[in-house]
This record gives structure tokens, C-alpha cells and sequence, in this order.
């Protein structure tokens, strides 16, 4: 949540390098921005108000200018408003500060610098740091670098910041919990929440790990412990995005373009080195118990695991959701096996299941999209789901990749990796063919039949039961229509009571021995006025519309989401919602 992003170099463009680079992150938090530029001439330019980053013009912030930090911001403490807009000042308007993150006990250090003088102009936990660091300055010999990082060994909770000091050509970084990555250029320096931000300049970096600062200056770039002060050495990293793989391509949003995307993700993901899958599958044989831990889809796709593991493998896992993982540490021992699942990389709860598990010594598998994330760099394996960047604040072809690969780990575990290998790529190809303009136009005119309405059910039995919970998640946060999953079996002991004449119902359905059970509950739907729209590979007379999927055995789940997510994104466009940053959300969860 919240995107910042910093540059440091011998350009002279440095405000609109921020603000074009922050409309790459504009994905992590888009209810208010600002800059602070420190122009050649020693003096500062800020400028902040509310709204999204991506109505502003980068040539308003052209003047000549070497050092500037940014900020697109998603309210914690504070409402949406200019005052509480970053970057954040110290009384003397000398030093700036970004942030992403809670600062916990603000309130103890607000009360104390108000008792030295400061005056605060915002709500935000924010603004102690500039004011903090603007105290700590006045200490004889005290160097920007020092004093940020007493600064920040004062602080509780989650932060990433960068400070910029109007008096001085150098750029100062802190992360714990949050995260920040140095891109590293030619004579010139990128700090930013998430590559994106950089990658039109350079593809080489260096990852801040936790507990670390960063102080450029002079050309050069000093790593420090934040407690001790000592020095870190780091490894240049050669990143593989391309500026090609963050854009929109010919499509009008994100969202369409990483549902097209799909076309080849699914055999993407299941690129893996057959080592390394077969070396987890063992893991998880031999392990005294084994539990998924995720959240919102990425806990979808878990729980969509638990089916594979147990049906294709005969293993029992578990699924418990990150944010409540805590609460089962008893259940925690060494020779535990945890495989966590994210996109980001950086989901906050994620992070907190990762810390438990390994204060009880319990190993860590992370499945991610993002190479170099906090969760990648903090699990004892990592395997990566290669689907390239994703943008638009729903999550589609991540989703489809991680259960890619969740599958094929089961078919290894029951020693099948082969013929799981065979399944998924079919299953790609699938996958290519139904995605076409004619597809699409299909899942259109059913998205107008039901645009209207302001509730809609989603039932499913077996895997399928889980994609309609994620069926519900991907409707409501892009169209805002009130949609809920169930497992199709639970209908009849209260759901149903929701169901009037015409209250559109998704079904979905496999060519599995879950499909009689399912079809009774349609009829038990239908006999009381529901509109039937199934997405199944068969048709059947109960069905009032139908989307047809082709049959993808146990990869059924990563094929049936795939029209849910095209409705979703229809019924956001035609209810005149903009998918990709749908209201209240961000991408990176990285609060708790
Ligand atoms: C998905 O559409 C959501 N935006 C959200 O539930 C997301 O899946 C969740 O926040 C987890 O994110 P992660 O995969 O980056 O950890």
C-alpha cells in the first residue's frame, strides 16, 4: 500500500522521472500524491493534492532537478486529504519525508516533539519522521544519514521511507517491513516500493532487506544496518521484465489485458525445474504436517490446493487464511512444512505467518509472482510462477499461475509430475483457444442481462467451490455488485433464502462426480426463480444461460475462473467502474 519512489542522479529531470515512474505504482494506492523536488538552485518544489496520480501531467514538474522523492498514497492514519497528502515536512521545510507503512506509536512521539515545539499540519503518522529527524539534526556533528537512522530506531510497526534534506545533494532509504527496492543506473540511483516504478531506466538492482537503510550520495551507495550502523555489502541483480510486460498493450485496461495474458501464463508457470518441484513433493511426503497459508485470492487458490492435494495426491493439507494463522502456532513444529502463496510478495499478513512459522522452526515454501519480494527472500524455497507483472489491483493470471503450480506439485507428490506437466500445458492451449473476440462478446451479453442487479450467487462442489468464493471476490471488487460464494451443498441451509424471481446464480460445474450433486442444487434454485448462468464444459436443460468451458479434468478450477473473471471485468466497464483500481483497495497489502 501506498507507492513511493525516489531519484538521485545527474538527469535533470528528476520531478517528472518521480511522477511518471509513481503512475507505475499508482496500482499500490491512488486516493491522493505529492512530490518534493530539491531544484538545482538549493531551493524546494512541493506539490501534493488529492485524486489519482495518473491525472497528472510529469512536464508540470520539468524544472531542473536532480533529487526527488514521490509518494501515491492509500489512507491509513488520516482521511483523504491534501494536508495528509505526502511528502511530509520538519517545521524548517528543510527535510521531506515519504512513507509507506504505520509507524505505531506515533502518538507517544507526536506528544513528545509538540513538547520540544514542533507543529504538526497533518493527521498522519507520517509527519514525526521529518520532524524527528529535523530534532535529532540539531545534534553537533549529526549527519542526515545518522540522524534518520536514530530516527528510525525509535520506530514501532511497518515503514519504508525515503527523507530528502533541501540542504544537501544525497537521498537517504529505511525499510522494516515494507518494502523498497534500489535500482541501480548509470551514475544515477532508483528507490521505489516495487520495480515497476524504474524499470524504463534500469533492469539492475539491489534489495534492501529488513532492518536496512540506504544513503546515496556523492555517487556512491552505503547499505547500513539500521540497530548496529554497519555496513552490508550487496549483490547487483539482473532483473527479466521488460517495460513491454508492465503496459497495457492494445488493451484499454490492465485487468482485460492479464485475463488475455492467460493465453500463455499457464505454460509459463508450470516451466519449473523438475529437481526442484520433485524435491518439494518430498517435502510435503515427508513432513509432519503440511498448511497453506495465503490471502484474499491467493487464499482462494489454497484452498482450491487443498482439492488437488487431496484428490490427486490422497495427502491432506490444510488451508488457513495468513491474518489468522497466528492464532494455530501451537500446531507449529520443525519438521512442519508451510507453503505460503502471493503475487505481491509482500502481503503484510503473509509476512506475520512467515515470522510464526519460523520461530517454531517450521520450514517455508513460498509460492510468488515477484522475484526479490520480502516473502521470496524470507522462505527457506522459493518457486516462482513466472506470469510477468500484474497490475490491475484484481488479481487473474497470478491466480490461474499459482494454481498451475499448486497442481502440479500434487501430481508430483503422487508421483505423476509428468503427467501433471502434459495436463497443464493442454490445459494452456485451452485456454488459448477460448480466449477469442467471440468468447468475450458471449460473456458480454450475459454481463448485460445482469449488470443491473445488485446481489448475485456463486455456487460450485469440490474445487470448483472455492473459485466461487473467488468468483464473489473478483465481481465485488471491480463491480461493486454484492456477490457471494458458497459450496453449492449449503444453499439449502440458508442461502437459499436469498434467492427471488430473477436473482442471477453462477454455477460451476466439471465433467466430474460432483456434477449430479450440483445440478440438484440448480433445480432447487431454479424452482424458486433464480437465473441460471453456468459455466460448465456440458450443457444441461436447467442452465438459463451457459458459458462453455472446455474439460480440463482437475485443472477445472484454473479453467472456470477464467469466464468469471471476463464477467467481473464486463460488469465493472458497463457499470461504469474502472476495474483497475477499484475504490478502498490496493494491490500490495502491506498492512496488517
Ligand atoms: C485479488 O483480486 C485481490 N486484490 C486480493 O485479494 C489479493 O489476492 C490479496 O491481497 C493477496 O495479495 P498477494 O497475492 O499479493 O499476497
Amino acid at each position: 500500500m501506498c507507492g513511493i519512489f525516489g531519484y538521485i542522479g545527474e538527469r535533470k529531470n528528476a520531478g517528472s522521472i518521480v511522477i511518471r515512474g509513481l503512475k507505475n505504482l499508482e496500482y499500490r494506492g491512488y486516493d491522493s500524491w505529492g512530490i518534493a523536488m530539491r531544484l538545482l538552485d538549493g531551493s524546494m518544489r512541493m506539490a501534493k493534492d488529492i485524486g489519482k496520480i495518473g491525472a497528472v501531467d510529469d512536464k508540470d514538474f520539468a524544472q531542473p532537478c536532480s533529487l526527488a522523492i514521490a509518494h501515491s498514497r492509500w489512507a491509513t492514519h488520516g482521511g483523504v486529504t491534501r494536508d495528509n497528502a505526502h511528502p511530509h515536512f520538519s517545521c524548517d521545510g528543510r527535510i521531506a519525508v515519504v512513507h509507506n507503512g504505520i509507524i505505531e506509536n506515533f502518538e507517544e512521539l507526536r506528544s513528545e516533539l509538540e513538547s520540544k515545539g514542533h507543529t504538526f499540519a497533518s493527521q498522519t503518522d507520517t509527519e514525526i519522521i521529518p520532524h524527528l529527524v529535523e530534532e535529532l539534526l540539531k545534534q553537533k556533528g549529526m549527519t542526515l544519514a545518522e540522524a534518520v537512522r536514530s530516527a528510525c530506531k525509535r520506530f514501532m510497526g511497518r515503514f519504508a521511507i525515503l527523507v530528502l534534506d533541501r540542504q544537501l545533494m544525497s537521498l537517504v532509504a529505511a525499510r522494516t517491513g515494507s518494502p523498497l527496492i534500489v535500482g541501480v543506473g548509470d551514475g544515477e540511483c532508483f528507490i521505489a516500493s516495487d520495480i515497476p516504478a524504474f524499470l524504463e531506466y534500469t533492469r539492475t538492482v539491489e534489495y534492501l532487506d529488513d532492518g536496512e537503510m540506504v544513503t546515496v550520495e556523492g555517487g556512491k551507495i552505503r547499505f547500513q544496518n539500521i540497530q548496529t550502523g554497519e555496513e552490508r555489502e550487496k549483490r547487483l541483480v539482473t532483473i527479466d521484465w521488460t517495460v513491454a510486460d508492465t503496459g497495457k498493450g492494445e488493451y484499454e485496461h490492465y485487468m482485460l489485458k492479464e485475463i488475455m495474458d492467460q493465453k500463455e501464463t499457464i505454460q509459463r508457470a508450470v516451466h519449473q525445474d523438475d529437481e526442484h518441484i520433485l524435491q518439494v513433493a518430498k517435502s510435503i511426503e515427508t513432513c509432519l504436517g503440511c498448511i497453506l497459508s495465503a490471502c484474499g485470492t491467493a487464499g482462494k487458490v489454497c484452498m482450491a490446493a487443498d482439492y488437488f492435494f487431496s484428490v490427486v495426491a490422497k495427502r491432506h493439507v490444510n488451508f488457513v487464511t495468513a491474518s489468522e494463522f497466528p492464532i494455530y502456532h501451537h500446531f507449529l513444529k520443525p519438521e512442519s512444512l508451510i507453503i505460503v502463496v502471493s503475487q505481491s510478495g509482500e502481503t503484510a499478513d503473509v509476512l506475520e505467518a512467515m515470522k510464526v512459522a519460523k520461530q517454531s522452526g517450521s520450514k517455508v515454501l513460498a509460492i510468488v509472482n515477484t522475484e526479490g519480494s520480502s516473502i521470496a527472500r524470507a522462505a527457506d524455497y522459493t518457486l516462482l510462477i513466472n506470469a510477468g507483472p500484474e497490475r490491475a489491483v484484481a488479481s487473474t493470471k497470478a491466480a490461474t499461475g499459482q494454481m498451475a503450480v499448486l497442481l502440479l506439485i500434487a501430481h508430483a507428490v503422487a508421483g505423476k509430475l509428468n503427467a501433471g506437466r502434459t495436463l497443464l500445458l493442454e490445459t494452456g492451449g485451452l485456454i488459448n483457444d477460448m480466449l477469442n473476440p467471440r468468447y468475450i462478446e458471449h460473456i458480454e451479453g450475459i454481463a448485460k442481462k445482469i449488470c443491473k442487479h445488485d446481489n448475485m450467487y456463486i455456487i460450485g462442489k469440490g474445487w470448483n467451490y472455492p473459485m466461487a468464493l473467488e468468483s464473489a471476490i473478483k465481481i465485488q471488487e471491480v463491480s461493486y455488485i454484492h456477490a457471494e460464494g458458497f459450496a453449492a451443498g449449503e444453499l439449502k441451509h440458508g442461502p437459499i433464502a436469498l434467492i427471488e424471481e430473477g436473482t442471477p446464480c453462477v454455477a460451476l460445474l466439471g465433467n466430474d462426480e460432483f456434477t449430479s450433486d450440483i445440478l440438484s442444487n440448480i433445480m432447487e434454485l431454479k424452482a424458486r426463480g433464480a437465473l441460471i448462468i453456468a459455466v460448465s464444459p456440458v450443457r444441461h436443460t436447467a442452465f438459463d444461460l451457459w458459458i462453455k468451458v472446455p474439460d480440463a479434468a482437475s485443472a477445472q478450477p484454473i479453467v472456470n475462473i477464467i469466464p468469471i473473471q471476463i464477467l467481473a471485468y464486463l460488469l465493472a466497464v458497463l457499470r461504469g467502474k474502472d476495474p483497475d483500481m477499484p475504490r478502498n483497495l490496493a494491490k500490495s497489502v502491506t498492512v496488517k
